[in-house]
């Protein structure tokens, strides 16, 4: 028939092609606004109804003709890509793995993550406070007023102060979270706070910055029986020993009444430490229940509530888990250390995911 339209002809053409581009500058050709087979198509109406008639199935045939082929150009064209593609991204796993250097988690963090996951299980959750502190919060409200003997305690890194606000201090303890927390919600609570803490003390066994971690539990009942257990229950978990030796000793502490230290036992056989069993004791924590007082100085209601609160030092902690020695190590930035000490960021019990 006229006008070249012909199937062999389509087909041929076709069949020559194998890019996608290509494809769609031929289906432009034909079925485009101006292509071959729609200014036939348009054409149509100047015949009379017999030509219409015949040239229009003519047309319609060409035209289903070549949506088929060049639908079935397409997908095959596509095939061939894809399959090229493939080829070309094959994995060669005998290829040897590159180096590449990972970071270490500081054993710090790993025994705060190691922590929070115990006290976590009990239902604590972590609560945090600022590293400068109001008077008010580090010692008054704990009961340490000033002019305290008790202040002595702790030396203390003072905030200048020129504007004659309150003063203001590097938090000696985690212990003024127990402050904040209190003023600002109510009871039942159950806090853990692992953060920096800083006092004016240098030598083998004190870094001027260290870490603590506080724990405050407030609610209708509960008593020393519920802090013993609760103590006991963590330390056999964070030291994985059942049948961990340990001792409630009497002592003081402005903000609790009764106050008690903890100790666990241990033996040192050739220079290194072992805890767990032995003869000699190490102090591992203070506690208490919350001093009245305290409770009346953050707006609880002492007569319904009472409740319990520790503190234990991180880098103790950690030293005693990982048979870390020295406690400047902590803090010299050696790469060295970090990577000795240090834990896979991979590794399942390297962090709580927090
Ligand atoms: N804040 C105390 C300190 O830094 C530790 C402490 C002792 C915290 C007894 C407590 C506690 O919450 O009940 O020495």
């Amino acid at each position: 028939m006229s006008s070249g339209l012909d199937k062999n002809d389509i087909a041929n053409k076709i069949s020559k092609i194998n890019k996608l581009t290509e494809l769609e500058s031929f289906r432009v050709q034909y079925v485009g606004k101006k292509g071959i087979l729609t200014s036939e198509m348009k054409s149509l109406s100047t015949l009379s109804n017999a030509e219409k008639k015949e040239k229009g199935q003519y047309l319609n045939s060409i035209k289903i003709f070549l949506e088929t082929e060049l639908k079935k150009k397409k997908n095959f064209i596509e095939n061939l890509e894809v399959n090229e593609k493939l080829k070309k991204e094959k994995i060669d796993i005998t290829l040897p793995p590159r180096n590449y250097e990972t970071g270490k988690i500081h054993p710090i963090s790993q025994t705060i993550y190691n922590v929070i996951d115990i006290f976590g299980s009990m239902g604590f959750s972590v609560e945090s406070g600022p590293d400068i502190e109001s008077d008010f919060n580090n010692f008054t409200a704990l009961n340490i007023p000033s002019h305290h003997p008790a202040r002595e305690m702790q030396d203390t890194f003072y905030v200048e102060n020129s504007s004659g606000d309150e003063e203001k201090v590097l938090r000696t303890h985690t212990s003024p979270v127990q402050v904040r927390h209190m003023l600002n919600s109510k009871p039942p609570i159950r806090i853990i706070v692992p953060g920096r803490t800083y006092r004016s003390d240098s030598d083998a066994t004190h870094t001027p910055m260290f870490h603590q971690v506080e724990g405050l539990l407030i609610d209708n009942n509960s008593n020393m029986a519920h802090l013993k257990g609760c103590l006991i229950d963590f330390l056999k978990e964070f030291f994985n020993i059942d049948d961990l030796q340990y001792r409630f000793r009497p002592s003081y502490f402005p903000f609790t009444e009764p106050s008690a230290e903890m100790d666990v036992a241990y033996t040192k056989k050739d220079g290194v430490l072992k805890i767990g069993k032995g003869n000699e004791w190490l102090e591992i924590l203070g506690c208490g229940m919350v001093n009245p007082r305290v409770l009346e100085n953050c707006n609880i209601d002492s007569q319904k509530f009472q409740g319990f609160a520790f503190g234990m030092g991180i880098e103790r902690l950690s030293m005693l888990k990982f048979g870390i020695t020295d406690m400047r190590g902590f803090f010299d930035s050696d790469f060295r250390w970090l990577n000795h000490y240090g834990f896979n960021p991979l590794d399942s019990t390297s962090s709580s995911g927090i």
